[in-house]
């Protein structure tokens, strides 16, 4: 956790600054301690991992109780053999198209909206502009953690925070960030895709950059309607972010007054044991959002 990162924050509680006790750091980085606000608020932070208690989604991304089972390594390796190679590819793509936005802009402060087993982490954290810093977000501390152990091994100079919170409630100040980055996290939330997006652009700078990378199919597909089987009634409010239309819509009800949608690429749908969506067969796209504040 860097201390540069810190001066962003703000009490989720009550909005004032916070105070910080260091226990163990190396360089600019806070292994462990404590942050803590006058209203009594307190979080620890270990083994370089701020942690404000949020729990993990159910049933889904649940990553303490399926690393029990299987390592994350493993875990890396299992979905890259079961997930077909156009659907790789376009991600891949997607990465990409990330990684030369961040060399080419060099923002300072980036943010990574549910960074889970942080495939876009990998990728940008190798090349990184010295002057950036990055904070990855995610619901569970878990996962946080073995994406830290792992991108130190690769790249320890890359000053990177991590922060277990949920992102419905980012604990950072109105406009922090140069540019906002989501790699299949935002759809991920499900019924919290909404108020996810308003925080996203609320720390967002007037001038930053929202980049948010996810799936789309089409309405009359069979992965629409496998998505309205599984959620009932209760997806109503969030399954049609995987239509373009839908994508669109979300983005400026969370108030974003610029949006383009960007198609990376687009295929048909191979066997995927592993994700619900998309079905065997169907079209698909990977799209990439950039939404700007003004
Ligand atoms: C599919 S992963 C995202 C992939 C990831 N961005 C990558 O590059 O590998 C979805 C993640 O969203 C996280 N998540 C879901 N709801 C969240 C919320 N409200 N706040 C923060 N993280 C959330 C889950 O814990 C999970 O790790
Ligand atoms: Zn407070």
């Amino acid at each position: 956790m860097y201390r540069k990162i810190i001066e962003l924050m703000e009490c989720p509680k009550c909005k004032n600054k916070f105070k910080i006790e260091e226990k163990e750091t190396f360089k600019e980085e806070i292994i462990s301690g404590y942050i803590g606000c006058d209203c009594g608020g307190k979080w620890e932070i270990t083994e370089g991992v701020l942690d404000f208690g949020s729990e993990e989604q159910k049933g889904v991304n649940n990553w303490s109780e399926i690393t029990r089972e299987i390592t994350f390594a493993e875990l890396d390796r299992l979905i890259m053999k079961k997930t077909p190679q156009n659907q790789l590819q376009l991600q891949e793509k997607a990465k990409v198209f990330i990684a030369d936005f961040i060399k080419e802009a060099k923002p300072d402060f980036i943010i990574d909206i549910a960074t889970g087993r942080g495939m876009l982490l990998d990728k940008i954290s190798s090349d990184l502009p010295p002057k950036t810093y990055l904070v990855c977000t995610d619901l569970s501390k878990t996962v946080l953690k073995a994406d830290r152990e792992k991108i130190k091994k690769k790249h320890p100079e890359a000053k990177i925070s991590y922060i277990a919170c949920d992102v419905t409630g980012l604990p950072f100040k109105d406009n922090s960030f140069d540019l906002v980055l989501s790699f299949f996290g935002v759809a991920n939330m499900r019924a919290s895709i909404l108020p996810g997006l308003k925080e996203t652009q609320r720390v967002l700078k007037g001038e930053g950059t929202f980049l948010n990378v996810s799936i789309v199919v089409k309405e009359e597909s069979q992965s629409y309607k496998v998505l309205q089987e599984n959620f009932g009634e209760k997806g109503k409010h969030f399954i049609d972010f995987v239509l373009c239309t839908g994508l669109l819509d979300f983005h400026k009800k969370s108030g974003f007054p610029r949006v383009d949608l960007k198609m990376i690429g687009e295929s048909t749908a191979g066997k995927n044991e592993l994700d619900l969506i998309p079905v065997e067969g169907d079209w698909f796209g990977v799209c990439l959002v950039q939404a700007n504040k003004e």
